[in-house]
């Protein structure tokens, strides 16, 4: 599967960009931050007081050794309350870390729940081409790995590395009050090196783990590809090929793999290398010192302490400097999104639509999907209010697409549609789209309950609509025979319902949305002819009083139309009622023939 979305069309705004520099980042995460004041300084107070005790410890375990420590003490009682102060010290360095990010999830999740929802609208209001254009399985990813890259970001920034650097700070100036500057350049100048190394060993690295995902990827794609094909692979007897390729990028991978390991190895070893090296140094350096008593052997073992303690949270520098370079990535991607402009929106003056009887008229319409492909070249045509309009021709002929461009999905290369006198390029998107109702060619259903499909038409409905739309769109049969009822869930997409009942769902979801405009476009077509026959006598009941588009192949549905429009090669290609274009001998005429021989 992910083999095949590999190849699909990628559009340009959302390619990998390169990350987005601090400022940037500062300045997108500064609002989040800001919503909540009052827990970022408690959380940020609960930061300092978790340093504070683990700054304190290594003094802590001075003082204890150097009590216990004959030489220096006479006391033969045990410390207490110093091993008590040290127990609890332990304690409140992790328990003020723990409160902190307790305080401080609720302000990332808030971030995260806000970033999701403005990102959720913003798709929504994209246009239809976009959502073609794109798998929503890679919109989807994109959004979470925002979302987060986003608290990441905000996590790490703010408790990871700007503390860390506050440490390394405390520590030198600890080193330099109590012993010599020595002990601090020595400190200072290890944390330097180490930063560097790590960093630079990082970005090195990044191409093997890189090679490792992607042979992992493709491994995986490549399983998927080969078990969905089961069929055809059995068909044409090539388990033994495919296992070979199988095989072939599960070598790539261990390839892979083996790489990344030993450059993980190279970064460990000398990263512990740098941390061996300053402790042995400023040991060498303190322990000289004690044995010329200048200072206990308490501080010796503080000393040891303290650049322990500095280098744990930069074990982690490595993983953290990448995750925040991916995380700005990932982010710099969904902003991205956010960026993109709707194609199709209101215009500033954009008015409410005045709704009077509900004409229609298209206007030498010119539409095609793409600039080298016209499929409306100059269509011209008016649905006065309250008649039935059929439209007729061949399959892809552009029937569909009328409908679409009455929606606004898309906007017309020249020409107009006007509802009611009034250009509907120049009403607002809501006001147009309330006035019309549609039961579309393919009906997709949410993955919920025939009941919450139909009441989907209009959620303000109430059980007396809905039993009345259910009952006009001759479900009611249908539901009765399902043991739950309406309360029968259709399945991803309503792929669990029948072609004709999922019609007959959809029928009845546009009844509930009670419209002036009703477009049904094949909405009769998986029917069969008595199910068919009833339905067209409730969609008559129905679209009396409004104004109704109908689209059919099946030219016997449409016979009672006021006016049919023959639509070919883009144009009108002539209208009238049944009668007339039967009279006229022309393309309807043959096209009724031919169906009225295959009935036969
Ligand atoms: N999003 C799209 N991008 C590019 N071409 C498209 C797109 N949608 C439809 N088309 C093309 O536009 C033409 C008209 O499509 P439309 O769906 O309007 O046909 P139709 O008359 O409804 O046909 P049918 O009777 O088979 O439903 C077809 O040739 C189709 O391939
Ligand atoms: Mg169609």
């Amino acid at each position: 599967m992910r083999g095949m979305r590999s190849t699909a069309k990628q559009p340009e705004p959302l390619k990998r960009s390169e990350a987005m520099n601090l400022r940037q980042t500062v300045k997108t995460l500064w609002p989040y931050l800001m919503e909540f004041k009052g827990r970022v300084v408690l959380a940020v107070l609960a930061l300092i007081a978790a340093k504070a005790a683990t700054l304190l410890m290594p003094w802590a375990l001075k003082e204890i050794i150097d009590a216990l420590d004959t030489k220096v003490s006479t006391i033969i009682i045990l410390p207490a309350a110093l091993l008590l102060l040290y127990g609890g010290l332990r304690f409140a360095s992790v328990f003020f870390g723990e409160l902190r990010d307790a305080l401080f999830g609720r302000v990332t999740e808030h971030a995260m729940r806000q970033i999701g929802l403005k990102v959720f609208k913003h798709l929504h209001s994209l246009e239809l081409a976009f959502h073609l254009d794109r798998q929503t399985g890679g919109i989807s990813r994109d959004i979470e790995r925002g979302s987060n890259g986003l608290s990441f970001l905000l996590r790490f920034l703010m408790f990871n590395i700007v503390p860390t650097l506050f440490e390394i700070l405390a520590v030198a100036i600890i080193f330099s009050l109590l012993f010599s500057p020595l002990y601090a350049v020595i400190t200072v100048i290890a944390v330097g090196l180490y930063i560097f190394f790590t960093v630079t060993v990082t970005e090195w690295r990044n191409k093997f783990i890189r090679e490792a995902n992607q042979a992992d990827n493709t491994t995986n794609s490549r399983a998927i590809d080969s078990l969905l094909n089961y069929e055809t692979v059995k068909y044409f007897n090539n388990e033994r090929y495919e296992a070979d390729i199988y095989d072939g990028f599960l070598a790539q991978w261990e390839q892979a793999r083996l790489k990344n390991r030993l450059s993980l190895l190279a970064l460990n070893s000398g990263q512990a290398l740098i941390i061996a090296a300053a402790i042995t140094g400023l040991m060498w350096l303190a322990a000289a010192e004690v044995k010329q008593g200048n200072i206990s052997l308490g501080e010796l073992v503080m000393v040891n302490a303290y650049m322990i303690q500095l280098f744990l949270p930069l074990n982690f520098l490595g993983f953290v400097y990448r995750e925040i370079r991916r995380a700005l990535t990932d982010l710099e991607n969904m902003l991205g999104l956010l960026n993109r402009q709707p194609a199709i929106a209101d215009t500033a003056d954009a008015k409410t639509l005045q709704l009077q009887q509900g004409t229609l008229q298209f206007q030498n319409v010119q539409f095609g999907y793409q600039p080298d492909r016209p499929i409306l070249q100059g269509l011209s045509f008016s649905v006065p209010a309250g008649s039935k309009v059929a439209i007729v021709g061949a399959s892809g002929a552009g029937k569909s697409t009328l409908a679409r461009l009455l929606y606004r999905f898309y906007a017309l290369n020249a020409g107009k549609i006007e509802l009611d006198g009034q250009d509907i390029s120049s009403i607002t998107l809501d006001s147009l789209r309330r006035s019309i109702a549609i039961v579309p060619q393919d009906t997709v259903l949410f993955n919920s309950s025939i009941r919450d499909n139909i009441h989907y038409g209009n959620p303000e409905a109430n059980a007396a609509d809905i039993e009345q739309a259910i009952n006009l769109a001759h479900l009611r049969g249908f539901i009765d025979s399902l043991p739950q009822g309406d309360a029968t869930v259709v399945g991803e997409r309503g792929l669990k319902v029948s072609g004709g009942e999922k019609q007959r769902i959809a029928i009845a979801r546009a009844i509930l949305k009670k419209s002036s405009i009703l477009v049904f476009d094949e909405a009769t077509s998986a029917l069969d002819s008595s199910s068919e026959q009833a339905i067209l006598q409730a969609m008559r009941d129905v679209a009396r009083n409004h104004t109704s588009l109908v689209i059919a192949h099946r030219l016997s549905t449409i016979t009672d139309a006021d006016n049919i429009i023959v639509l070919k090669d883009g144009k009108l290609a002539e209208q009238g009622n049944h009668q007339q274009l039967i009279a006229r001998q022309g393309e309807y005429a043959r096209m009724w023939q031919l169906q009225q021989q295959q009935q036969d």
